[in-house]
C-alpha cells in the first residue's frame, strides 16, 4: 500500500472495476448489482419495466432517490456518473419527451453501453457524454436538477464537485443524491486503499464534513436520509461498514 493515495492509479482502478460492470454483472465485486439491487432499494417496478434490461443489469447504485426528485415534464437534468444508464434512462421517462437528461461518465465501456441502450431503444430525449465530474464540460446556469447515485464517494476532489454541481444548477435548480458516508472518520489506512476506495467504501466523507461541502458550495440541504436496505456484500467491505458506520444516505439540496 502507498503511503499517499495514488489519483492515477485510483482513476484507473475505479474505470477498470466500472467497466467490468459494464460488461459483466455477473462478476463478483464487494457491492449489489442488477435489477434486484434495484428493487431492494424502492425502484418503481413499472419505471424498470420500461428501461432497458441491459443498463439495469449494470445497475451499482446506492439508493433510491427518485421520490425526493420529484422530475417533471420538460426538466432538464444532469446525471452524474451515470454507469449504463438506468437512472438516466428513469429520469427520461419522468421529464417525458419535453425534457431532456445529460449522463456523464470517465468510464468509456459504461458511457459506449450507455449511448448504444439510448439509441436502440428510441431514448432520444437521453444523452451521454464522457467527462469528469470535477470538471462539468457544461455552461453556468444549465440544469433544473442535477442527481447522482454512488458516484460523489468515488471522487478524490469532492469540494469540486459540489461546486461544479452548484455552477451548473440554475438558480431555484435542485441536487438529489444517493451517496455513501461514514458516521466514524475512517483511518487513513482504510483511506489510502485503491481496492476499498474504488468499492464505494474508502472514498466516502464522514456525514458532517459531506454535508458541510455540500452547504459550501452554496446548496441548502431540505432533505436527508439514511438508507437502510443497501449493504455491501463481500466480507471486507462489511467488516469497514460495521466498524466506521459506512452507510447509504439520499438527501435533496437547493441552489437559492
Ligand atoms: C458505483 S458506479 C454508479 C453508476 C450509476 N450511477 C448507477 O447507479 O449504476 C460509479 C460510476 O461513476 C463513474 N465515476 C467515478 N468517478 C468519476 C469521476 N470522477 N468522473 C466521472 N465519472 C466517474 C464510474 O465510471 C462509474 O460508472
Amino acid at each position: 500500500m502507498s503511503k499517499t493515495l495514488n489519483r492515477d492509479k485510483l482513476k484507473k482502478k475505479i474505470q477498470s472495476i466500472y467497466s467490468k460492470v459494464a460488461e459483466s454483472s455477473d462478476s463478483e465485486f464487494h457491492f449489489e448489482t442488477g435489477r434486484e439491487l434495484a428493487e431492494k432499494l424502492g425502484y418503481n417496478l413499472n419505471d424498470l419495466d420500461r428501461v432497458p434490461d441491459a443498463a439495469i443489469d449494470s445497475f451499482a447504485g446506492v439508493g433510491y432517490y427518485f421520490d425526493l426528485a420529484n422530475l417533471k415534464p420538460g426538466e432538464k437534468v444532469l446525471d452524474l456518473g451515470s454507469g449504463s444508464g438506468m437512472d438516466s434512462f428513469v429520469a427520461g421517462l419522468h421529464v417525458t419527451k419535453n425534457g431532456e437528461v445529460t449522463g456523464i461518465d470517465m468510464t468509456d465501456k459504461q458511457i459506449e453501453k450507455a449511448h448504444n441502450l439510448a439509441d436502440k431503444n428510441g431514448f432520444d430525449n437521453v444523452v451521454f457524454k464522457r467527462g469528469f465530474i470535477e470538471e462539468l464540460p457544461f455552461e453556468d446556469k444549465n440544469f433544473d436538477v442535477v442527481v447522482s447515485n454512488g458516484v460523489i464517494n468515488l471522487s478524490a476532489d469532492k469540494d469540486k464537485v459540489f461546486k461544479e454541481i452548484s455552477r451548473v444548477l440554475k438558480p431555484g435548480g435542485r441536487l438529489v443524491i444517493a451517496d455513501i458516508v461514514t458516521k466514524e472518520q475512517m483511518p487513513e489506512s482504510i483511506k489510502k486503499d485503491a481496492d476499498i476506495w474504488a468499492a464505494c467504501i474508502g472514498g466516502a466523507e464522514q456525514s458532517d464534513s459531506y454535508t458541510s461541502l455540500i452547504e459550501a458550495a452554496g446548496l441548502e440541504i431540505e432533505k436527508f436520509k439514511e438508507n437502510s436496505k443497501y449493504s455491501f456484500i463481500s466480507e471486507q467491505a462489511i467488516n469497514a461498514s460495521k466498524e466506521y458506520g459506512v452507510m447509504s444516505i439520499s438527501l435533496i439540496a437547493k441552489k437559492p
